[in-house]
This record gives C-alpha cells, sequence and structure tokens, in this order.
C-alpha cells in the first residue's frame, strides 16, 4: 500500500499520510529542519528549497497530512488559524461582499470587522442555519461565503452541501471553518465546500502546545493564490510547530472518540442538572439542526455551551474559576477539558448587543472536554455545580 494511498481509512491517513522517511537518514520521523535558507550549487540551483519562507521539508510534511486526512489535494499551513482566515480575506478586493455567519469565533469576527471592512470588504451576518436566507444575500458583488460549522460557542450546524450548491450557482467560493469538528469527523470538500480553513491549534495539534492554521483545497487554481499569499506575506508557520501538528495528528483519531464519548456523557449529565438553563451540543435531538449534523458529521465532538439559570456574572465567573480537572483557559480541542467565558475571553472582541443576539450571554459557558477519565470529568463538574 503506498503511504499516500487515498483509499487508507482514517486512522492509517492519521498517521502515515504525507510522511515518508527521512530520505538523507530514514529517520521514520520527518526531521526538524530548522533553517531559515538552502545552499544553492548556482544560482537557481537547488534542490526545491530556495528559502524557508516559501517552503520547508517539516511543513510539506505536515501539509500533505492535512490533504489527505479532508480528502484534498493540497494544503497550506500558516502561522495561525487568523492567519489561515486572513490570507483567504486578501483573495478579495475592495468592494467585494462575504455573506457569513452571526454566530463565528471572536477573532474571525474581529479580523472581518476592524480589518477587512476597513480595506472596503462588505460582510453580511446573518443565521446561515438558513441556507434559503444566503440567497437573499446575493448579488454581483457577492465574491464568499465563510461558513462556521459547528460555531462557536453555540454549537450552530450549517449545511455545507445546501450552501455548496448555492455557491455553486452563483460562482461564489465557499469556506468551511472546520476547527470544531476536525476531519475525524466532517469532510467539507466532500460535501463541496472550495476550502476547509482550521485553527490546527485545536484538534489536530491536540496538545496545547503550538499555533497553527491551515486552508486545503482541491482547486489548482485558488491553491495557487493561497501559496503566493502566504509566501509573500510571510505568515508561515515554523519547523518545530510543525512538526508538532503533525505528531498530534498520528493519535487525531483516538482522542477524538474519546472526545466524542466523554463529550456526549457530559452533555447528557449537564441536560439534566437542576442549575442548567440550557445546553448547546448538536448530539441532542432536539437540537435545530440535528438532522443536518447527523448527515454531515460523523459524530458530535466534545464541545458543549451551556447557559446557567443563575444570570448573575459574577456567579458565573466564580463557577468558571471553582474547577479542579477543567482548566480556565481560552483555547478548545486539547487533551486536557478546558473551559472558557466566552463573553469576556474568546468573544470579547464582539459588542455585548450583538453577541447577546445570538445567545452569547453573559451567564454562558464553554465547555472543551478532554479526554481524561469520564468519571473525573463528571465528578468535578459535580463539585463545581453543587
Ligand atoms: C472556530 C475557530 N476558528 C478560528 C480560530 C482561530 O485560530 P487561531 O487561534 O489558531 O488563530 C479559532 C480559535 O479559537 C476558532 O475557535
Amino acid at each position: 500500500m503506498a503511504k499516500n494511498d487515498s483509499s487508507m481509512k482514517f486512522d492509517t491517513k492519521a498517521i502515515h499520510a504525507g510522511v515518508q522517511p527521512d530520505p538523507s537518514t530514514g529517520a521514520i520521523m520527518t526531521p526538524i529542519y530548522q533553517t531559515s535558507t538552502y545552499v544553492q550549487e548556482a544560482p537557481g540551483v537547488n534542490k526545491g528549497y530556495g528559502y524557508a519562507r516559501g517552503k520547508n521539508p517539516t511543513r510539506e510534511a505536515l501539509q500533505g497530512s492535512i490533504a489527505a486526512l479532508e480528502n484534498g489535494k493540497h494544503c497550506v499551513c500558516f502561522s495561525s488559524g487568523v492567519a489561515a482566515t486572513d490570507a483567504v480575506m486578501k483573495l478579495l478586493s475592495p468592494g467585494d461582499e462575504v455573506i457569513t455567519g452571526a454566530d463565528l469565533y471572536g477573532g474571525t469576527y474581529r479580523l472581518f470587522t476592524e480589518i477587512y471592512q476597513k480595506f472596503g470588504i462588505i460582510f453580511h451576518f446573518i443565521d446561515l442555519t438558513n441556507a434559503d436566507m444566503i440567497s437573499q444575500y446575493i448579488n454581483p458583488n457577492t465574491k464568499l461565503i465563510w461558513a462556521e460549522t459547528p460555531s462557536n460557542p453555540t454549537m450552530n450546524i450549517v449545511d455545507i452541501h445546501a450552501c455548496a450548491k448555492i455557491a455553486k450557482t452563483n460562482d461564489l467560493i465557499l469556506v468551511a471553518d472546520n476547527t470544531f469538528a476536525s476531519p475525524f469527523l466532517q469532510n467539507p470538500l466532500n460535501l463541496g465546500a472550495d476550502i476547509v480553513m482550521h485553527s490546527a491549534t485545536k484538534y489536530l495539534g491536540g496538545h496545547s502546545d503550538v499555533v497553527m492554521g491551515a486552508l486545503v483545497t482541491n482547486n489548482a487554481q485558488l491553491h495557487e493564490k493561497l501559496y503566493f499569499i502566504l509566501n509573500t506575506t510571510g505568515a508561515n508557520p515554523g519547523p518545530m510547530d510543525s512538526f508538532l501538528v503533525l505528531r498530534g495528528i498520528k493519535t487525531l483519531h483516538l482522542r477524538m472518540e474519546r472526545h466524542c464519548f466523554n463529550g456526549r456523557k457530559v452533555a447528557e449529565y449537564l441536560k439534566q442538572h437542576p442549575k442548567i438553563e440550557k445546553v448547546y451540543w448538536p448530539g441532542f435531538p432536539e437540537h435545530p439542526n440535528h438532522a443536518i449534523a447527523k448527515k454531515q458529521m460523523s459524530d458530535f465532538g466534545g464541545m458543549i455551551s451551556i447557559v446557567l439559570k443563575d444570570k448573575s456574572i459574577e456567579n458565573t465567573y466564580k463557577l468558571a474559576s471553582s474547577f479542579k480537572v477543567f482548566s480556565l483557559a481560552e483555547s478548545l480541542g486539547g487533551v486536557e477539558s478546558l473551559i472558557n467565558h466566552p463573553a469576556t475571553m474568546t468573544h470579547g472582541s464582539i459588542p455585548k448587543e450583538l453577541r447577546e443576539k445570538v445567545g452569547v450571554v453573559d451567564n454562558l459557558l464553554r465547555l472543551s472536554v478532554g479526554i481524561e477519565h469520564i468519571d473525573d470529568i463528571i465528578a468535578d463538574l459535580e463539585q463545581a455545580l453543587k
């Protein structure tokens, strides 16, 4: 079986895809090519590598791995998820319009409104869970649909296939932020998306030790443009970080299975808890987009948000600080359980009225359920919520 055989099962791809034994030593682990430049035999005569902003063998192995996991032909990695999003925006010109969800990761919203709006890009923040709404916002200037699904932090599900049909009909680029699902649970390219975006900081890396972004596509032209943007604007990830994500990916399937198992138990526990008003988790049959989630995801993941019955922000803060297994921190998708207060942390850059409109209220907490033993996780929730 060839190492990059696209017929390989996901678990095998996670371990082998993109990776070859090092040609100079046979090292089974891709070395960290910690170099800024490559010696040339004569001007322009080199071994395929000129300068490390453009190309690095450790990064190339990682790009091959992520592309394979998303069933894509091409991947470009960036120094962060936000840098990957930024590269997509650089495909656009002043006057172009973007349709996106009203509930987005706060950093994506900030990038769109504080940077790109200033350069003349127009954003429509709408309810993307209703694909019929999208057509109302399309005009000759519309160029791109940005769909984050599941969304951060209210776990809304966008029908990727329905969006892709609209994008194709209107010649728009559909980008899916697949950070929350990871390629283990969802492959947006299979559903018709043009670009998949990842904050590889999260499930791909999986160990809370690296910040990285990735874009995957099957479109050679888009790949060429995105690679040009990377090389020209310089948001390239370093080789050590590339190695860490490549190493993290080797256990992605095992980690995701446990995240999903623990996530389900935690969601069910919280749902019946007398101090909880609402639990956002797409695995519940009564979740408004459960049917779509079931169709496009293979399981429901370990991201859960809760609204407390007690509306006091002080008590919400107090609760957020009272966990022993869960750590109060931004980020998600690592092996350790994290708790986050979106209104002041990850979504603090969204104005209060706007974030409250999409459910990000002061008494909402977001859990990234880790892969510790479920009994310890539940015991921690029990003691904090007592
Ligand atoms: C859904 C989503 N997209 C994008 C990002 C940005 O990624 P990064 O923090 O790696 O820049 C995040 C970060 O939390 C996220 O949750």
